[in-house]
């Protein structure tokens, strides 16, 4: 990740950048903390350089809440940094004449591209871990009147698909960098020809952790259309089993399992197993009929924060029938007044990450985005209220 390693310096410099016309929104700090952040516009959304202060230099990175995919934008951010605060650098990893390809950014989506999503393409497919991308860009050279999201949460993978997508010329792959066990909640009803899981991780010590469950599968009947199909592939004895177990819950659907069934594209990992014979096992599960359309949870509004409640927020989880809350930092705005808070919340399994960003006149709203509108995140939020409103 691009930083910046400079000589110390008086942090508050930075506050005569904001307002400046500049991307720099605010600078935050925390009581008794070394750490600060520094709010700034990019990419349509607002993401924080996090500021470390050491006894011997400060180090500035992206913090790794709102941290966006575009490595050479932030680069440029950061060089402009230095120059606009006439920074003394003493390392720094944003060398321009480094630079790798830049990123097809049109097609990198956040999860608010979700919220009410325009697919340019009738046929829409999913694919979730995509690793290295082989499958995911070999299926949209193949199929161009098909929009192929790949979702994936390790972010140096969906850089280097975002890359691939730009030496191809594709224009039909859309990445998220983000737990696809989520993304899949945001996804319209009866709208998918494909949803596949190709090799996930087995999770054997956590198998909470695993893509595949009975909400994931509930989930993936809900956005195939009528005759869709969901397509998992493991090299996993233990996974099959497990697989096959959720796979026959559902009360109406079709699934078959296939061993050894080649693919004309081989992933990394596929051609691993293949040298390894081991067996390889697909279960594929077809929907056959229209699900509901996915009913309005919660707007995630945050309006009317009340600051003495900020003031005084317990840092301790709250924990509540099958969700939580966790207040863990506080930072005071050091222009404007307001504030930011960092938080975890939602399902014990798939948690989210945000700050909350407020003014002392009530205003608020989550950073980097909103969260996922689950019924769980959901609840989570009118905890979060209740916790910061009159
Ligand atoms: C074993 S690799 C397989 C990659 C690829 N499908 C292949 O066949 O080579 C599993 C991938 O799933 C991704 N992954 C794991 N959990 C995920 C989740 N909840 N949401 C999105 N991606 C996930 C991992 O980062 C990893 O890239």
């Amino acid at each position: 990740m691009p930083h910046l390693k400079t000589a110390p310096f008086e942090t508050a410099r930075l506050d005569a950048l904001v307002g400046t016309g500049g991307p720099w929104r605010f600078r935050a700090v925390e009581e008794g903390n070394s750490v600060e952040l520094l709010g700034v516009e990019f990419g349509g959304g607002t993401i924080l350089l996090e500021i470390k202060k050491r006894p011997d230099a400060v180090i500035v990175r992206p913090d790794k809440i709102t941290r966006p995919l575009d490595v050479e934008g932030l680069k440029a951010l950061l060089a402009r940094l230095a120059e606009e605060a006439d920074l003394e650098v003493l390392h720094a990893n944003i060398d321009a004449s480094r630079r790798r390809p830049p990123l097809a950014s049109a097609y990198d989506k956040s999860i608010r591209d979700f919220e009410e999503p325009r697919f340019p393409l009738e046929k829409v497919a999913l694919e979730v871990g995509f690793g290295s991308g082989r499958h995911l860009l070999w299926q949209a050279e193949r199929n161009p009147d098909t929009l192929f999201i790949g979702v994936e949460i390790h972010t140096p993978s969906a850089q280097q698909v975002l890359r691939q997508i730009g030496l191809r010329g594709l224009t039909n792959v859309w990445v998220v960098n983000y737990d696809a066990r989520l993304l899949m909640e945001m996804l319209p009803s009866n709208r998918l020809e494909a949803v596949y899981v190709h090799f996930p991780v087995p999770w054997d010590k956590k198998p909470h952790r695993r893509v595949i469950s009975d909400a994931f599968v509930a989930e993936t009947m809900r956005v195939l259309r009528p005759g869709g199909f969901l397509e998992l592939r493991t090299d996993s004895e233990n996974y099959y089993r497990y697989a096959l177990e959720v796979f026959s819950r559902p009360p109406k659907v079709d699934f078959w399992v296939e061993k050894n069934r080649d693919l004309p594209v081989v992933s990394k990992y596929e051609a691993r197993w293949r040298r390894m014979e081991k067996n390889i096992y697909t279960l594929t599960m077809r929907s056959l009929e229209r699900s509901p359309e996915r009913g309005e949870l919660c707007d995630f509004s945050l309006e009317g924060i009340d600051p003495s409640r900020v003031a005084a927020l317990d840092r301790r989880p709250v924990v509540r029938e099958g969700y939580f809350v966790h207040f863990s930092h506080r930072y005071r705005l050091t222009t404007g007044g307001g504030g930011l808070i960092e938080c975890s919340f939602g399902s014990f399994d798939r948690p989210e990450h945000k700050y909350i960003l407020y003014t002392d006149a009530g205003e608020g709203r989550y950073l980097p985005d909103v969260p996922v509108r689950t019924a769980t995140n959901c609840r989570a939020h009118h905890l979060i209220r209740e916790s910061l409103h009159g």
